[in-house]
């Protein structure tokens, strides 16, 4: 089995390999003029740029390997406009189980300080997946006019998240 610092290098290839999935998504509706959703994802793939540097700062400060890795290629081409925030809701459902499992194995390894770490990162993919399946629902009742998605987007976004607050300090200072 693998330890809690192999997994964790194996998660900063997670939230690199979606940081690039997200700046995939971004180009995309940048390409079809839809500024706020190419903003909404370009934001993201500095979100998950952050996580994955916050996991490195943790390696760093415990002395653990770190393994700066190559990522998987982005899913780039998609069926229609609905289909990015669809594959982005599934990613972070997947990042979820992950970061599950990575608590898991440290409270089994008597890590508390491993375990904790784990429990912003569960906190955030909470709020991320409760707002990705938001931007779902709008997508899909929007489906024909995605410029009231636009506008949605412009009414909504922009709110400062609360768990900034108390994020992990991430390599190199957050973005
Ligand atoms: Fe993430
Ligand atoms: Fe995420």
């Amino acid at each position: 089995m693998a330890t809690f610092t192999e997994q964790l290098n194996e998660q900063i290839a997670y939230e690199f390999a979606a940081s690039q999935q997200y700046i995939a998504i971004a180009v995309h509706y940048d390409a079809e003029t839809l500024p706020q959703l190419a903003a909404h994802f370009y934001q993201q793939a500095i979100e998950e740029r952050n996580h994955a540097m916050m996991m490195v700062q943790y390696l760093l400060d415990s002395d653990d390997e770190v393994i700066i890795p190559a990522v998987a290629a982005p899913q780039i081409s998609f069926a229609d406009d609905v289909a990015p925030v669809t594959l982005a809701l599934d990613q972070e459902r997947r990042v979820t189980a992950q970061i599950s499992a990575l608590a898991v194995t440290a409270r089994e390894a008597g890590d508390l300080v491993a375990e904790q770490f784990m429990h912003w990162f569960l906190q955030e993919q909470r709020e991320e997946i409760s707002s990705m399946s938001a931007l779902l629902q709008v997508m899909e009742r929007l489906r024909d006019n995605i410029m009231l998605v636009e506008d949605y987007l412009a009414r909504e976004s922009g709110g400062e998240n609360p768990l900034e607050v108390g994020a992990p300090p991430a390599a190199g200072g957050a973005l």
